[in-house]
């Protein structure tokens, strides 16, 4: 039988990777994808499917009922990516991530509760966890949350969480490592400073670039996503974790490496505050589920770094044509480069 499914903010990142991934891996779905199209939502990260019969593009908010009773109208199945995403906005402004962040997130759980949908995937993400010294979070250990950004999402958690305990919506609830590949606003550290080495701007490493992440490949992330949509198990949540713990000082050189560019470029600049040290997962629950990361960091972090360079028609209109982007990097990085 055919299953239609509900991706909202499928005009981002993860979301159009995902969008993509489900009508290749699932040729007898069709996908609904809901977005408000913010800064970080674009319709070009989709122009190889908007024809796709299968697909059909919403705009609008999911802090809406009424947009979001249409969009879910006949779904049985639903994965939230819809998000306020950057850290270092939430330190800026942070009203909106509690709106779309936590609101938005009540308005799909109440529709999914209504038209009982068979699955609801919340993608939550590491960041609840806050920072670690040593060791691993596994699925079991508190949140603390410690910056705006980690701390609506955590609030979105929480909720799908409720919804499962309270009226038994099946959720699922998902809490990625840091994502990295193609299509990811040039905001964020990895396309950020690919998209600068290529032109030969400075990289503006916050504090002593000793902070640790762990990077997922947006595929493997994907996989992740449709397993647990199809095998997951209600009301659980599930860490996903790409196994690549890396120092930014060392992605930032790997980076430069790739593209031939000198380390002068590199700019240590005053740090984030609240800068979270460390973050890493713990995902054998996940693995005993039957999946496990398939891209090695150094083939993954060299294609992506290739997939910015050959694509600059996509990056170089946000970097010089989008008002909003320059007014951002000027109020992020202006008075740190200066
Ligand atoms: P992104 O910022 O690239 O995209 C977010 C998308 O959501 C955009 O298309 C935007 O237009 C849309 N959106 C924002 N507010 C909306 C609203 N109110 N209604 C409808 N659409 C709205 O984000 P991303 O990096 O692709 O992240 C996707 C999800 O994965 C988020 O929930 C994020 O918290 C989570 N996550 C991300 C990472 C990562 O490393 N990027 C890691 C773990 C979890
Ligand atoms: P980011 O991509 O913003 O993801 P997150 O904050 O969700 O982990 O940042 C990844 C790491 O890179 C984080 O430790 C902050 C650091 N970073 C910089 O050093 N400079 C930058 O300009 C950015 C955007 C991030």
């Amino acid at each position: 039988m055919t299953s239609r499914i509900l991706i909202t903010g499928g005009c981002g990142f993860i979301g159009s990777n995902f969008v993509r991934f489900v009508l290749a891996e699932r040729p007898d779905w069709e996908v609904v994808n809901l977005d408000k199209l913010t800064y970080a939502g674009r319709l070009e990260n989709l122009k190889d499917v908007e024809h796709d019969p299968r697909y059909r593009f919403v705009r609008g908010d999911i802090c809406d009922p009424e947009v979001v009773r249409a969009a879910m109208a006949g779904c049985q199945l639903a994965a939230n990516f819809a998000a306020e995403t950057h850290v270092d906005r939430s330190l800026l402004v942070a009203g909106h991530f509690i709106d779309t962040d936590i609101k938005g997130v009540l308005v799909l759980l109440e529709e999914a509760r209504r038209v009982g949908l068979e699955r609801f995937v919340q993608i939550s993400t590491d960041e609840v966890y806050g920072s670690i010294g040593e060791g691993s979070f596994t699925e079991e250990s508190v949140l603390n949350p410690r910056n705006p950004y980690a701390a609506s999402k955590a609030g979105g958690d929480r909720l799908a969480f409720a919804f499962w305990a309270t009226y038994k919506v099946p959720v699922v609830i998902t809490r990625a490592s840091n994502n990295y590949g193609p299509y990811q606003y040039p905001e964020k550290l990895i396309p950020l400073f690919v998209t600068n080495a290529l032109r030969d701007e400075p990289l503006p490493l916050y504090g002593d670039g000793r902070n640790v992440r762990d990077w997922l490949h947006v595929l493997d992330h994907c996989r992740a996503v449709l397993h647990l949509l199809e095998y997951g198990v209600d009301g659980e949540v599930y860490n996903i974790a790409g196994g690549n713990e890396r120092e930014n000082i060392s992605v930032t050189r790997e980076v430069l490496r790739l593209l031939g560019k000198p380390e002068s470029l590199i700019r240590p600049v005053a740090d984030r505050v609240g800068h979270d040290r460390r973050y890493s997962l713990d995902a054998a629950k996940l693995r005993a589920l039957g999946w496990g990361p398939q891209v090695p960091f150094e083939r993954g972090l060299a294609e992506t770094v290739r997939w910015y360079a050959d694509n600059d028609a996509w990056w170089r209109p946000i970097k010089d044509h989008d008002g909003e982007f320059r007014r951002y990097y000027q109020e992020q990085y202006g008075g740190r480069l200066s």
